[in-house]
C-alpha cells in the first residue's frame, strides 16, 4: 500500500533537464541487472537503446499517433521513457509532464524534448508514493508501455485517476496478457527472464482488467496486431478511459 501524501513538488523545467542528465554517472542503481552489467551502463545506455530498437518502428508510431490525437491541454505522460512518443502529441497539447524514475542522460533524448512544439517538464516523484500533483491537475493522461513495468500498476492507476480533472482521458497503448490461453501460459513462464532484461517488464498483466477497476466512466479499447511487436507479447491493447464528471 503506498503512503497517502498531497501537494505538488517542484517540476524541472524544459530548460533544466539536460543539466540535470549530467550528474547521473555510472554508479547509477539499476535493481534488474544488478549481477550481470555495471548499474549506470545498463540503466542509461543498454535500457534506453533497447527501449528504442523495440518502441520506435513505423508501425508503433503509428499507432502512438492514432492514441494522442484526441488529446489536448496539459498531459501527463507515464513512463516517458526516452521521450519517443513527444512528435506525436497533436497541435493543442500545451505542456508535457514526464514521469519516469530514470532520465536516460542521452543526447537524443534532450534533443527530443528540446524539438517539441511544447514545454516538456520532468516531475520529481517517490515510485513508492503517491504523484506529486494535486486532485484534477491535469487534463489528460498518456501511457504507452509502460502499465507493463510500473511495479504496482493498480497504484499507479488510482493515481491517474486522482490526477485527471473531471472529464479528462486517459489514453493508454500496452501490451499485456494474451487472448489465447497457450500463449497466456508461455507469457507467465518466459516474464521472470524476460523482466530480469527490460527493466521490469510483465508479460502478461490482464491491462483492461486494471484499467476497468479504477472507477473510470467509460473504458474503450481494441486489441491490435501490429507489424514488428514479437508474438509474445500479444497483440496491443489501445484504449481510452474518461474520467466521470
Ligand atoms: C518500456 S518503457 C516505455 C517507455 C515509453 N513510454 C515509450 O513508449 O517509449 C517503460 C518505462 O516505464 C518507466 N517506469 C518504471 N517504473 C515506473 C513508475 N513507477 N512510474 C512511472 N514510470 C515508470 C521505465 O523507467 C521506462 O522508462
Amino acid at each position: 500500500m503506498r503512503p497517502a501524501r498531497s501537494g505538488n513538488a517542484g517540476i524541472a523545467s524544459k530548460q533544466s533537464a539536460p543539466g540535470g542528465f549530467a550528474d547521473r554517472g555510472c554508479g547509477f542503481q539499476c535493481e534488474y541487472s544488478r549481477d550481470v552489467i555495471p548499474m549506470g551502463l545498463y540503466a542509461n545506455c543498454i535500457l534506453p537503446w533497447f527501449m528504442d530498437l523495440a518502441l520506435a518502428p513505423a508501425a508503433i508510431a503509428e499507432q502512438r499517433a492514432m492514441l494522442l490525437r484526441s488529446l489536448a491541454g496539459n498531459v501527463l505522460e507515464v513512463g516517458f521513457g526516452t521521450g519517443l512518443s513527444l512528435r506525436h502529441y497533436p497541435k493543442g497539447v500545451t505542456r508535457v509532464i514526464a514521469l519516469d524514475p530514470k532520465h536516460p542522460p542521452l543526447q537524443r533524448v534532450a534533443q527530443r524534448i528540446a524539438a517539441a512544439p511544447f514545454p516538456v517538464e520532468y516531475l520529481p516523484f517517490d515510485p513508492d508514493g503517491p504523484y506529486p500533483l494535486a486532485a484534477g491537475a491535469v487534463d489528460a493522461v498518456a501511457s504507452m508501455f509502460s502499465l507493463c513495468t510500473i511495479p504496482e500498476p493498480a497504484a499507479a492507476l488510482r493515481d491517474i485517476f486522482r490526477v485527471l480533472q473531471p472529464g479528462g482521458r486517459f489514453a493508454f497503448l500496452e501490451h499485456g496478457k494474451a487472448e489465447q490461453p497457450g500463449l497466456h501460459r508461455w507469457q507467465r513462464r518466459l516474464t521472470p527472464l524476460w523482466g530480469r532484461f527490460t527493466g521490469g517488464c510483465c508479460l502478461d498483466r490482464d491491462i483492461v482488467a486494471l484499467v476497468d477497476a479504477v472507477g473510470f466512466d467509460r473504458v474503450s479499447h481494441e486489441r491490435v496486431s501490429v507489424e514488428g511487436v514479437p508474438p509474445w507479447m500479444g497483440r496491443l491493447y489501445r484504449g481510452v478511459a474518461i474520467k466521470p464528471r
